[in-house]
């Protein structure tokens, strides 16, 4: 085995976005455009030898042959050791539990998330630190920046790794340990959650619950964690088998992709409880019998019942939210006396707040929750913490929800996202709206008034580093806000999202659908926004 050194040019796009760098999976598989990037990280990372790496992935087209590519390239960059789940699978929440625990200096992790896989369809990759979390912007634009001078790249000869059996090999000095993916997520599920009352609550006989693998990474966490150890049920489980091309199917659980799910959930046999994860495993959605737990509100929900959860017991320190993300859980904090910081989009804001030990759980309105835990959102655990309430409470899902609304007044809430539009006129509209930040603050649309209107931006309160042009948010009196952003997780033109909530606290008008409450407001956006000019669209392509 020797190693050889390639001779490359750069490639001019290889800016990590909100999550990593994600492309078509056509751009990835086309010759030195992975190991370009490869090298750039592993040369961004200090002195890696006798250093430990975790490297897995979603399983997605493209999966192995990387995995593959990046142990070699690993050994001729010296590093000490690469934990690799079997069969090169590792769930984005379960790379950082084994970073933690087995206190690696970082991993790398191939996923393109909820977007769809395939030799069509997108690939990634993403790299987390010590702490298991995603890393910081300084050292995202450190890979970009060597990217834009590589020369070569090193690479080991010889034949590929066995991914498929459990044990060790090595590839010059490099130690290669094939782990099990699942066992060390689950053991810390368990020491988390009360097992015990949960297994009760299915033990009963008239409780039963639906989990949408979407056959994407969390079918094997699933049937280990529900089946097996808390005795679900084996009919628990959907789309359970991880496939390449998530089935033709997009990994992304709302309530249009996990459509068979959703079905059971609204039919005259709905189980109590029902759930689905992402491509990676850190998206978490939550069905109630003929109910639809709004993502924005899981983080508020958990928060206000913390203390019934073993891991969650002795209280929380603080709570934090993506800034787009309903101000819903500002109220439970403030109830409880705790801190709620407003960050913005995207995991890896909420790392040093979490490593200061400043917050304990996390949440973004695109189906996110997590907890200090890991350094990841995590959809599995957002389940688990689920059905450690239920089972506690012996409510159903809608029951609970209601009641917090009654408690802490409804936020009505909901996303609209304009995809691939044209990238040039999105920054124009995007543009616009910052030429129009000084004048709108005092203006009335219909029975709503402008309180204030800026670009967010954000300093770190542990390192006071700077974030600057996060969203435009337009807050009116009482607690209503339009915020407009372009996603940094697209690959394909630009995609804009435009968040709407408003705040109801009297519980006779708690009732209404979303969309026809918020209506006044979602043609405030129209008019200040000029969406339809600068899509082109009458209408969103999802709403959440
Ligand atoms: C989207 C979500 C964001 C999430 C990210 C990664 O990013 O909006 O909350 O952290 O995916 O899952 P966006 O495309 O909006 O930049
Ligand atoms: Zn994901």
């Amino acid at each position: 085995m020797t190693v050889n050194t390639i001779t490359t040019t750069p490639f001019p796009d290889q800016k990590p976005g909100t999550s990593g760098l994600r492309k078509k999976t056509a751009v990835f598989a086309q010759p030195h455009y992975l190991e370009n990037f490869v090298q750039s990280l592993l040369d961004t990372l200090p002195d890696l030898a006798g250093k430990t790496l975790v490297v897995g992935g979603d399983g997605r087209y493209f999966n192995r042959p990387a995995i593959q590519t990046i142990l070699k390239m690993a050994a001729a960059a010296n590093v000490g050791r690469v934990l690799v789940g079997r069969g090169g699978l590792l769930s984005t929440p379960a790379a950082s539990v084994l970073i933690r625990k087995y206190q690696a200096y970082g991993g790398i992790v191939l996923s393109a998330s909820h977007n769809p896989g395939g030799a069509d369809g997108d690939f990634g990759i993403k790299y987390n630190g010590t702490n298991g979390g995603p890393a910081a912007e300084a050292i995202t634009n450190a890979i970009y920046a060597r990217s834009r001078a590589l020369q070569q790249y090193r690479v080991t000869t010889g034949p590929d790794i066995d991914l498929d059996t459990l044990g060790r090999c090595t590839i010059q000095t490099t130690i290669i340990e094939v782990l099990d993916p699942v066992a060390d997520y689950a053991d810390l599920m368990e020491r988390l959650f009360d097992f015990a009352g949960i297994r009760s609550l299915f033990a009963e006989g008239n409780f039963r619950m639906c989990f949408d693998g979407m056959h994407a990474i969390t079918g094997p966490y699933a049937h280990e964690i529900l089946v097996n150890r808390l005795k679900s049920g084996s009919d628990t489980v959907i789309r359970g088998v991880p496939l390449e091309d998530f089935g033709g199917g997009h990994p992304d659980p709302n309530l249009v992709y996990a459509h068979e799910l959703v079905e059971r959930m609204y039919s005259p046999q709905a189980p109590g409880f029902g759930a689905a994860s992402d491509g990676d495993g850190d998206r978490n959605m939550i069905l109630g019998r003929h109910f639809f737990v709004t993502p924005s509100y899981s983080l508020a929900i958990l928060a206000a019942n913390a203390r019934l959860v073993p891991g969650y017991k002795h209280g929380l320190r603080g709570i934090a939210r993506s800034m787009p993300t309903s101000c819903a859980p500002d109220r439970v904090a403030a109830v409880l006396g705790i801190d709620c910081y407003e960050t913005p989009t995207g995991w890896k804001y909420f790392g040093n707040l979490l490593d200061a030990g400043k917050v304990t759980l996390c949440g973004e309105e695109s189906f996110g929750t997590g907890s200090d835990h890991v350094r990841e959102k995590d959809g599995l655990w957002a389940v688990l913490f689920w059905l450690n309430i239920l089972a506690v409470r012996r409510q159903s899902v809608e029951s609970i929800v209601r009641e917090h609304w009654r408690t802490y007044g409804r936020n009505y809430y909901s996303r609209h996202d304009y995809e691939e539009v044209d990238a040039g006129a999105a920054e124009q509209l995007v543009q616009e709206l910052r030429n129009q930040l000084s004048v709108l603050p005092g203006k009335s649309f219909g029975r709503y008034r402008v309180n204030f209107a800026d670009d967010f931006s954000y300093t770190d309160p542990v390192d006071q580093s700077v974030t600057l042009q996060q969203g435009i948010r337009i807050v009116m009196d009482e607690g209503a806000r339009i915020v407009l952003r372009l996603s940094g997780t697209g690959t394909l033109g630009a995609t804009l999202r435009v968040y709407i909530e408003s705040f109801e606290p009297d519980v006779g008008r708690q009732d209404q659908d979303a969309q026809v409450a918020l209506a006044d407001l979602i043609r405030i956006a129209e008019q200040v926004a000029q969406i339809r000019k600068f899509t082109g669209r009458e209408r969103p392509t999802v709403i959440t």
